[in-house]
């Protein structure tokens, strides 16, 4: 049986992003079957990707590490023992199964050696000499049969150490997939991973996570309040804040499919961090609740309240995947009242209100179109969160992110964006200036002209999703700009 991989495991196994891989399929350089993609045929197509086995053991290490430290400051978890355990009973069942196909296979051989020579010895002339062919084929082929696996089998053995360390959820119904690392939680991993799953508490106490297992072992990571109907018991339902996967499993949960699925929330927060990035734009870096946490999606917005006197609403700059510390970036620019207090007076520790999230500036998250993500000024906010979001979620084939400045604003998140650029190939920067603004005309001939040169550069322009996040002026320009292109998604923020 040929040894099939799901998209998800494929791709960290051989290092590169799910998007890119299932382009790959797309272009008929690697088979599908039912969105599993063959062991051989894999190694074929990165014979690179057979790395030395240290590495391998290094992220056991690193892994066993990082279940050590969270094991310090929580609630009891079950043992790395547990897991192993576990995961490696079910590939001893695995590995039991192969060595019996094995004998019965070569035990087929023996018998098709035996009769080929039977036939021979009882034919024709001319039927002796095509079965004596046939023989002597066989003799000849089965020693390559080792040397055809050669590259497979390593891979292979990669494969079973990440099954070992780590194992795979299948959500239903939206078919999403993901790892599970160490004793991470169902619901941790989920949202790392970059999907929108719907909790509340985190804590096992309000029940909005609760999923139903329909194949796999899970373990109890820590006890909760929520009590299950009997019902629900009888159905396996289970927590996913409260439960990690010891094998494979399939779950049934529910996920946020578009804006309507989550509900406006009201928090308060504390001001983790307040730092200036240039002469024009604080970082607010706030931190929520353990057990009170915003639900968002990347791209949206909440409305910050200052002392109950003052409120602005602004894109959060965040990934949901980091769902704890909201990140928002404060102009000064248009000098208001609120503006003002969070330069001059808010401090570390200072409690607002977060109230959100808003607006519908959200990303498709099923689709593998290349994105063109383009902001301007402040407008990188929520570009940033899109950009994190898509590079978490690693479906996109391809993420262009370009960053137009105008006046005296700056690239204040250079750094980032460029440490992006090197981090993932599938990610590719530019930082562009305006000088004069987009209130001027030179402005706008030398943005649209920009654009127009942008646009020749892009190979899949007209499959692309393009999002366009800055001031009013930056939002009328892309408007023209992208109007006459007939794209199958624009969408556009204004960020003042
Ligand atoms: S999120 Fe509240 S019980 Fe899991």
């Amino acid at each position: 049986m040929p040894r099939l991989l799901s998209l998800s495991r494929a791709a960290r196994l051989v290092g590169t992003t799910r998007g890119k891989l299932q382009k790959r399929v797309q272009d008929g350089e690697i088979t599908s079957f039912e969105g599993k993609v063959n062991l051989t045929e894999l190694s074929q197509l990165y014979p690179q990707a057979i790395i030395e086995d240290t590495a391998m053991l290094d992220r056991v290490e690193e892994i066993i590490e990082r279940s050590r430290h969270k094991a310090r400051n929580r609630l009891p978890l079950p043992s790395d023992k547990q897991s192993l355990l576990a995961r490696a009973s079910v590939l001893a069942d695995e590995l039991a199964l192969a060595k019996l196909d094995l004998s019965n296979f070569a035990f087929l051989i023996h018998k098709l050696k035996t009769k080929l020579h039977t036939l021979s010895a009882n034919s024709g002339p001319e039927a002796k000499d095509i079965l004596q062919q046939l023989s002597r084929w066989l003799e000849s082929e089965l020693p390559k049969t080792s040397e055809l696996v050669s590259p497979s089998h390593q891979l292979l053995v990669q494969d079973t150490m990440l099954r070992l360390m780590t194992a795979q959820v299948q959500l239903l119904p939206s078919q999403h997939e993901y790892l599970v690392e160490g004793t991470n939680t169902l619901l941790e991993a989920g949202l790392s991973a970059g999907f929108a799953l719907n909790y509340g508490c985190s804590n096992g106490n309000c029940g909005k996570c609760k999923a139903r297992l329909l194949s796999g072992q899970v373990s109890k990571t820590r006890p909760h309040d929520y009590s299950f109907t009997e019902a629900e018991k009888n159905r396996n339902y289970i927590l996913m804040c409260c439960n990690t996967a010891l094998t494979d499993i399939v779950i049934e949960a529910d996920e946020a499919g578009n804006t309507n699925d989550i509900p406006v929330q009201d928090i308060t927060a504390k001001v983790k961090k307040i730092e200036p990035a240039d002469d024009t734009v604080q970082i607010l870096n706030l931190k929520t609740p353990r057990t009170k946490r915003l639900r968002f999606l990347a791209g949206q917005q909440a409305t910050l309240h200052l002392n109950n006197a003052l409120s602005k609403t602004l894109p959060i700059a965040s990934c949901p995947c980091d769902d704890m510390n909201i990140q928002l970036h404060i102009s000064n620019s248009d000098g208001d009242e609120f503006s003002r207090v969070v330069f001059n007076q808010l401090k570390q520790g200072d409690e607002i209100r977060i109230e959100g999230p808003l607006g519908d500036f959200i990303l498709d998250d099923d689709a593998t179109n290349p994105l063109i993500l383009l902001a301007m000024d402040t407008g990188f906010a929520p570009i940033k969160s899109l950009a994190e979001h898509a590079l978490t979620l690693a479906h996109t084939e391809h993420v262009y992110l370009y960053w137009f400045t105008s006046g005296n604003h700056t690239h204040y998140m250079q750094n980032q964006c460029r440490a992006w650029a090197d981090a993932f190939d599938s990610l590719q920067y530019a930082g562009l200036t305006i000088p004069q603004g987009l209130e001027s005309d030179a402005g706008k001939r030398e943005f649209s002209g920009q654009l127009a040169r942008l646009g020749s550069e892009q190979a899949g322009l007209a499959n692309s999703h393009v999002y366009l996040a800055g001031n009013k002026y930056f939002i009328e320009e892309g408007k023209k700009y992208f109007k006459a292109l007939s794209l199958p998604r624009v969408m556009y923020q204004q960020v003042d």
